[in-house]
């Protein structure tokens, strides 16, 4: 019963969703994760993608900082929380595949030979609203860029299909951020 109330619950919250015309995930599912044979560079990557400056885990740090900028149920709070949610699917998926590289997913990445934690100060936290979404879509740019030369790079076809599935989530948060500027511009 409980569980029927949540689902209930989550349809109308995605139509409410769909009604202020957001989407913040591609409706295509994602790829399994698995891959063709163990590699030491493929699994630096993910590790980088995970815990690196421009990494998922900046990206869902400065969102949720970002959720509770706005006051809670704002249109912007939500936004925020919607699409760190879609960030922690996309860290899940690259700590999955740095797994079966043989990597241990800790929030790091490697620089030379040695490992670097993963810091907060990696990201900028503007408080005024422009500025605040031009630094959320410079990240999501910047996401979709770096991922776009790993799939110049890696010749795992399952990795790279991971790759471009997280690409169309990116660019779907681009547009969004787009709209937001435009709407919240004075
Ligand atoms: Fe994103």
């Amino acid at each position: 019963m409980g569980d029927d109330m949540k689902y209930t619950d989550e349809y109308k919250e995605s139509k409410k969703e769909s009604v202020k015309g957001f989407i913040y995930a591609d409706a295509s599912p994602y790829p399994i994760v698995q891959v063709q044979e163990k590699n030491c560079l493929y699994g630096r990557m993910m590790l980088d993608n995970i815990g690196g400056a421009n990494s998922e885990m900046s990206a869902i740090s400065l969102y949720v900082y970002n959720n509770l900028l706005f006051e809670k149920e704002s249109e912007l709070s939500r936004i925020f929380h919607k699409i760190s949610v879609v960030e922690m699917h996309h860290l899940e998926i690259f700590g999955r595949i740095a797994r079966l590289m043989g990597k241990n997913p800790r929030l790091w990445t490697q620089r030379g030979n040695r490992m670097v934690y993963w810091s907060p100060a990696y990201n900028q936290y503007p408080m005024e609203i422009e500025s605040l979404l031009k630094n959320a879509l410079l990240g999501e740019e910047k996401a979709v860029q770096k991922y776009e030369e790993q799939c110049n790079i890696i010749k795992d076809e399952y990795i790279v299909a991971c790759l471009k599935r997280i690409i169309k989530d990116e660019k779907l948060h681009i547009e969004i951020f787009k709209e937001l500027s435009k709407k919240y511009s004075q």
